[in-house]
């Protein structure tokens, strides 16, 4: 059974349909991964199946249970890390996290036991009694995520967890998130980090303007939309026709990609040797689930 199912969901802002008959399925245990521009939708989705906002229309399902109806229950099953931090100025980081435990009813001794645990995993120890104030960004953002785990959740949902960590935070999250997908805790990660949707996630889906425009493996989908390897090729302004002509001849599937012209689904080693004697700048490299967001998505910014 999936642990979280939505069919047909839709979210209207008046004249906005941000999230446009969207149905998915998340499997227990898994990693799915939310891709997309800004504005495509992503939290707005996870508003929904968090019971933040109310759906315009559509269905959501909890391991067979209709959120609607229990929208208590369901909430005490999931850790949510919010993309806009939400924390309690008032409080002390540790008091953030205990308050935070309450309402899931754990005992006072045991909460607290719980949340220094958490701050020692985020490497927030040396914190506990600072106000949210004095801590940086990507401090904020640990203990967001500290606080997510606080109810030893069976699902995790995540909306760009890692958004303005350094390195070693963003390293410490991930293997983080590993261990606990290792212990079956369900993942929904909403990321604009390729790498990151790439390395942690079973599946992906891409969002644009609301809808799923392609859901598989990273693999899958770099496999399907650009193939394992492309080709890139190097254009001065007085090149670029003799270029497409050339790949056109050819039959390739091409793009121009402001400087560059990408060739997708081709064998790349052999047909830069072809190419060779043509004098172009181009090299072969191994295609990423970000060529898949621009081909899927496009170059220019959404408004
Ligand atoms: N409360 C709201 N009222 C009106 N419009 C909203 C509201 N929340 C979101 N929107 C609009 O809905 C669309 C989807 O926004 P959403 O925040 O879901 O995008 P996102 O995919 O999470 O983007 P980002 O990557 O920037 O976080 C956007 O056009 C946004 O302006
Ligand atoms: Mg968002």
């Amino acid at each position: 059974m999936a642990v979280i199912k939505v069919q047909k969901l839709t979210k209207n802002f008046k004249d906005l349909v941000a999230v446009d008959r969207v149905s998915l399925e998340i499997e227990e245990g898994e990693c799915f991964g939310l891709l997309g521009p800004n504005g495509a939708g992503k939290t707005t989705l996870v508003h929904m199946i968090t019971a933040v906002s109310l759906p315009t229309d559509g269905d959501i399902w909890v391991l067979g249970k209709d959120l609607r109806k229990y929208p208590r229950r369901i909430k005490a099953m999931f850790g949510v890390v919010p993309q806009i931090d939400n924390l309690d100025a008032e409080l002390t980081v540790l008091q953030n996290l205990t308050t935070f435990a309450r309402y899931f009813d754990i005992a006072k001794d045991e909460a607290r036991r719980r949340s220094m645990a958490a701050l020692n995993l985020f490497r927030l120890e040396g914190k506990s009694g600072s106000r949210i104030k004095e801590l940086s960004g990507g401090m904020k953002r640990r203990l967001l995520l500290a606080r997510g785990l606080i109810n030893n959740p069976r699902v995790l949902i995540l909306d760009e967890p890692t958004i303005g960590l350094d390195p070693q935070s963003k390293y410490l999250v991930w293997q983080k998130l590993r261990e606990l997908k290792g212990q079956g805790v369900t993942q929904l990660l909403c990321t604009q980090n390729m790498d990151e949707a790439a390395v942690l996630c079973d599946r992906v889906a891409i969002m644009h303007r609301g809808r799923v425009l392609a859901l598989d493996s990273p693999k899958g989908l770099v496999e399907r939309y650009v193939g394992p390897k492309l080709l890139e090729i190097e254009v001065g302004a007085d090149q670029r026709d003799s270029i497409n002509q050339e790949l056109q001849s050819r039959g390739l599937d091409f793009e121009d990609a402001a400087g560059t012209i990408q060739v997708f689904h081709c064998d790349a080693d052999r047909l830069a040797q072809e190419l060779e004697g043509l004098s172009w700048n181009l090299w072969p490299r191994l295609a990423t689930l970000e060529d898949v967001f621009f081909r899927l998505t496009g170059r220019a910014l959404v408004e």
